[in-house]
């Protein structure tokens, strides 16, 4: 296997690591500036309290003065409200909203002071005389709103990395893309002039005199036939390949006794179905033989030339997906078993990739291609249905109706 992928899935942990570890400093940052924050209001509000009844129990005069500028007054934003033990005293920084009624205020007051008394002990102001009053607080605003920041930052975090990602991955398929669709073009268009010029030489042969009763003539006009089915599958991935009602029982009959005619005799085909001869499904002829062959050779490896491959035709049931409306399409399944070597569990996935093979001279692309061809132009599902290592393997095709 190529090491990109454990490569891609160690920066995919890098990254969310980095992610945590942000979204942790933050979190713990944030509460350090809230400490102190709060400690100092709480300073700011017992200040506020002494300065009450220095006030109260002085002689007005340029102290009192200086003392309620400078402490009383100063404090614009610590929402305050002063009671006597029964009443509203007085309120301070409450931004009660405008234009309410007396009676809405009162009330809306009453909520505030049963809120502040769950956050903090009040504060006693002796007023001398056995007359109390009582400071109720909260925190102000930016404390409050310090409070909530972390939050506000791992959400912003999370939701760049989201949209990171699926920019990412979806300009990497767009490249790939590109990259599958004009490599199968000029492949196609490559064979194209040396594949007519090979017709011309068939048809050359078959009037001379020489060659004519020659089987020369017939070798030629199979492996023109061989290159023509090439040069068909690569044309067509490498445009909008057209889909048409095709009997499947039959169209995957034909593909496997081609298969059968070029494979060792010590493998055995078959095919089963549970369903009626005539069921249709929607595909293109040529890139589906290429998915069957992919699918049929790699078995044929895994079985080292000796073993059987079954195909079973049946129904499936479509999962709901919900980005698609109105009623699911019908779907129908072909379930290829083998009897090889089997693939371990944690590599179901990794089969398909382009570049994953465990074999000396593979390249690791007829899986990856065969998921192309059916997710993508078919959009149907290829996945590993059943395997077990020793025992054997299921591939599943799922095509619409
Ligand atoms: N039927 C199967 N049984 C066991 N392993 C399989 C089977 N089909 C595919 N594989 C595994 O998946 C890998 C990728 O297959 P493929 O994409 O066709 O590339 P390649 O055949 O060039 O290796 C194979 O190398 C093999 O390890
Ligand atoms: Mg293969």
């Amino acid at each position: 296997m190529l090491p990109i992928y454990n490569q891609k899935s160690r920066i995919k942990i890098v990254v969310a690591v980095i992610a945590l570890l942000i979204g942790a400093a933050t979190v713990v940052y944030t509460n350090l500036l809230v400490q102190r924050v709060s400690d100092r209001e709480q300073e700011q509000i017992k200040l506020y309290a002494k300065a009450q009844k220095f006030i109260i129990s002085s002689e007005v005069d340029s102290n009192t003065n200086f003392v309620f500028e400078e402490i009383i007054n100063a404090n614009t934003t610590i929402p305050i409200i002063l009671t006597d033990g029964q009443n509203v005293v007085s309120a301070k920084n409450m931004n009660l909203p405008r234009g309410l009624s007396t009676a809405d205020s009162v009330a809306l007051m009453q909520r505030e002071l049963a809120q502040m008394k769950l956050l903090h002990a009040p504060i006693l102001v002796e007023l001398g005389a056995g007359a109390r009053n009582y400071i109720f607080y909260k925190d102000s605003q930016l404390l409050r709103q310090l409070r909530t920041y972390p939050l506000v930052q791992i959400v912003v975090i999370g939701c760049l990395a989201i949209i990171a990602y699926f920019a990412f991955s979806s300009s990497r398929r767009a490249e790939q893309n590109r990259v599958w669709v004009g490599l199968a073009k000029e492949t196609a268009h490559q064979l194209g002039t040396p594949l007519s010029s090979l017709v011309g030489w068939q048809a050359y042969l078959r009037e001379s005199e020489r060659f004519r009763d020659e089987p020369i003539i017939e070798e030629l006009g199979k492996d023109i036939r061989r290159l023509e089915i090439i040069t068909e599958r690569f044309s067509n991935i490498g445009s909008v390949p057209v889909l048409k009602d095709e009997n499947l029982l039959q169209t995957t009959r034909n593909a496997i006794e081609y298969l059968q005619s070029r494979v060792s005799k010590k493998v055995v085909f078959s095919i089963e179905s549970d369903l009626p001869t005539d069921t249709p499904a929607r595909l293109n002829v040529p890139l589906f033989d290429w998915v069957i062959e992919n699918i049929c050779k790699n078995a044929v490896d895994a079985m080292q030339g000796r073993g059987a491959i079954t195909l079973h035709l049946r129904r499936v049931r479509p999962r709901r997906t919900w980005y698609r409306r109105g009623a699911p399409p019908r779907q129908v399944a072909v379930d290829i078993t083998d009897t090889g070597s089997g693939i371990p569990k944690n590599k179901f996935g990794n089969v398909f990739m382009p570049g994953f093979t465990t074999k000396k001279r593979g390249w690791g692309l007829g899986l990856a291609l065969a998921k192309r061809i059916i997710e993508n132009y078919h959009e149907g599902k290829l996945f590993v249905k059943w395997s077990e290592v020793g025992r054997g393997t299921t591939f599943r095709v799922v095509l619409n109706q």
